[in-house]
């Protein structure tokens, strides 16, 4: 993995630090507006984001650059056993400051939080050139998983210390304890 610690220009803060209606702004920028019908958004329909694990990138001029949410969501097996696992997503950075580390400063900062040994396997849908080359996120065991809305099967993620422990098939959906 490459060294993406956050420099003298990237601040890592809490995102609950963070007005929320930026928040939506900046997300708009990254995604568009029609973001909210992604299936991403299906998975953790009606949860809130883990203040503990989620966070901005702002500059030297305290400008938002960044965020990343992660969230509560389950893998439901065939017998209706639900797994739970951690949402990674979205990660977003201002279109005009993309490429300056503030991606890899975010997932940084969210995976660090989550400690050496996370008890829960992390989930994503997005680009496996990105997310596996930095964080060692993997498609290689979700070819049987499904989504509650259209996926494309080499972009949903996985990332797990012992992928042994983690359902062949099931259902992503929100965690509902
Ligand atoms: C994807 C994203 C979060 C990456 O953050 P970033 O701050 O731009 O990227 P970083 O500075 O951390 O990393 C830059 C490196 O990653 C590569 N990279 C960036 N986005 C990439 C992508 N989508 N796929 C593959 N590689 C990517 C860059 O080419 C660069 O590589 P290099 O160092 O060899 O030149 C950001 O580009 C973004 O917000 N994109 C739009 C929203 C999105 O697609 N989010 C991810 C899905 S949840």
């Amino acid at each position: 993995m490459d060294d993406a610690a956050p420099t003298d220009t990237q601040h890592i803060i809490p995102l609950d630090q963070v007005d929320q209606s930026m928040v939506e702004q900046l997300l708009d920028r990254a995604f568009g507006p029609d973001r909210h019908a992604r299936t991403a958004y299906r998975i953790r329909l009606g949860m809130d984001w883990l203040p503990a694990l989620s966070f901005a990138a702002v500059d030297d001029q305290e400008m938002l650059v960044g965020t990343i949410q992660l969230w509560p969501v389950a893998l439901t097996d065939a017998e209706e056993r639900a797994h739970p696992m951690i949402m990674v997503g979205p990660v977003a950075v201002l279109p005009e400051r993309q490429s300056e580390g503030y991606g890899q400063a975010l997932m940084l900062a969210s995976l660090s939080a989550l400690g050496p040994n996370p008890a829960l396997p992390q989930m994503l849908i997005g680009d496996p050139e990105y997310y596996s080359r930095f964080f060692g996120f993997s498609a290689d065991y979700t070819s049987e998983w499904r989504c509650p809305g259209p996926w494309e099967p080499e972009r949903l993620l996985v990332r797990c210390a012992n992928p042994v422990i983690l359902p062949k098939q099931g259902i992503l959906g929100p965690w509902r304890g």
